[in-house]
Formats: structure tokens, C-alpha cells, sequence
């Protein structure tokens, strides 16, 4: 296939979706950076290949992996659904959703997200929950931040993503906009992983590589440099 030929020349393609700060966002240059950008490429030096990052749409990362692109690195969840149509490295993130709401809105527990329009992107996990949730509508955008703003203009009730995200957008829309733990409405965590095509040799490759960027402090350097904790 074209993507074990790019693996043979040295070059592995990784999608992302740049619309996921601080895991990726499009840097100064227009190109993909942030966090899982800086990590794909410490692997890809650890692995002796060149990474190229591709900026994509979310919602077809799963499914252009092993034709259009090598794997993907967006913050992505481990999933059973996803499971039956990739592999996953082993986690290297972990996460839980949050509830974004108006600065002034009553919304506090998982009883006042019913039958409420709520804000997500596409295909994430974010809008399985929206999707669970009694009576409410889940409007999907296929960036973040247009959920975030039309929650500012009153369009939706609220918007549930990823925490890290949820506090950049936090503090981006400082005044206008609350966060409130995902706990709260009894969301579980979740872990982030890298994904590639079903039985790829890559996946006990990548997992060695992360192993090592642990043990030698670029793993702990690169969350302190993006994420900062
Ligand atoms: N963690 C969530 C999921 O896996 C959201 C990921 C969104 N990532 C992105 N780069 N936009 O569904």
C-alpha cells in the first residue's frame, strides 16, 4: 500500500486535527503544532524516521488511517468503537471531558444538561455523551471553538469537550464563559493514544519509542513546555 511504502521511505504522514489546543493548533508558521505535534516528532526521531504532520478534519482521522495517512496523534480517546477499526499505542494521556457554559448559567449537574442544546465536535467523545444525555439536542461543528462561540452568542446551552481544551477556551473567552469538571456530571476519564492501522508493527515500535521519551525526560519536558503541569 502507498502508507507501508512512505514507512519503507523513511516518511510517516501522522493526521491531526489543529483545532484541539494544547495538543495541536496551527502555529505562527500555519503549520500543525502543540503538544501531540512536538510528540509524534520526538518518536519519530527516537524510530530514525521523518514525521510529517497532516492537518485534517476529526472526524476522518479513524478512517484514512492506513491509506491517506500512517496513524493519527489529536488527543484522540481510546475507544472500543474505534478499536474495531485501529490499534492504539499505549495510552500517553489522561483525560476527562468538561462542560462549558455561559458564564451566568445555572447548568451544575448532569440533571440540567436535559433536553439542552449542547456543543460539540464532530465525532468525538464530546458528542457521544452529548448524544446519551436525555431530551437534548447535540450540535456538532466540525471546529472547537465555533462551538465555543456560539455558546457565547447564546446558541447553545453548553459545550462539552476534552479539559485541557476547555481551559485554553476558558481562558480565551475569559468573563463570558465558565468551565465545571466533567466529574460533576459523572463523565469517566478517558486516555489519549496514538492510533495506527490494525496490526502494524509500529504499535510495539511507537510504544518502545514512548517508553524511552519517559525515561530520558523528553516525554515530562514537552508537558511542561504545552501543557504545563
Ligand atoms: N478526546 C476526544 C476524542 O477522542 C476529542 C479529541 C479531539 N481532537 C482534536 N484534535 N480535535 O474524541
Amino acid at each position: 500500500t502507498e502508507a507501508a511504502d512512505k514507512t519503507e521511505g523513511g516518511v510517516l504522514v501522522f493526521g491531526t486535527n489543529a483545532e484541539f489546543p494544547p495538543f495541536e493548533y496551527v502555529g505562527d508558521d500555519g503549520e500543525p503544532d502543540g503538544f501531540d505535534v512536538a510528540l509524534i516528532k520526538a518518536v519519530g526521531e527516537k524510530l530514525g524516521m521523518e514525521v510529517q504532520v497532516e492537518n485534517m478534519e476529526f472526524d476522518s482521522l479513524v478512517s484514512s488511517i492506513g491509506n491517506r495517512i500512517d496513524g493519527a496523534i489529536a488527543g484522540m480517546t481510546v475507544t472500543d468503537e474505534r478499536k474495531e477499526q485501529v490499534d492504539f499505542s499505549n495510552p500517553y494521556y489522561e483525560a476527562v471531558q468538561y462542560v462549558i457554559v455561559a458564564a451566568d448559567s445555572d447548568i451544575a449537574t448532569a440533571d440540567d444538561l436535559k433536553n439542552k442544546t449542547i456543543g460539540c465536535q464532530l465525532g468525538t467523545t464530546g458528542m457521544f455523551l452529548a448524544e446519551d444525555i436525555e431530551g437534548a439536542t447535540a450540535q456538532t461543528y466540525n471546529r472547537a471553538v465555533d462551538a465555543v462561540n456560539d455558546l457565547v452568542n447564546g446558541r447553545v446551552d453548553a459545550v462539552i469537550i476534552d479539559k485541557n481544551p476547555a481551559e485554553v477556551f476558558n481562558t480565551k473567552f475569559e468573563g463570558k464563559v465558565k468551565i465545571i469538571d466533567g466529574a460533576e456530571f459523572g463523565f469517566e476519564t478517558e486516555e489519549y493514544a496514538i492510533a495506527l492501522p490494525k496490526g502494524s508493527e509500529l504499535v510495539d515500535q511507537i510504544n518502545q519509542a514512548l517508553e524511552d521519551l519517559k525515561a530520558d525526560g523528553t516525554f515530562d519536558a514537552l508537558v511542561a513546555q504545552y501543557i504545563g503541569e
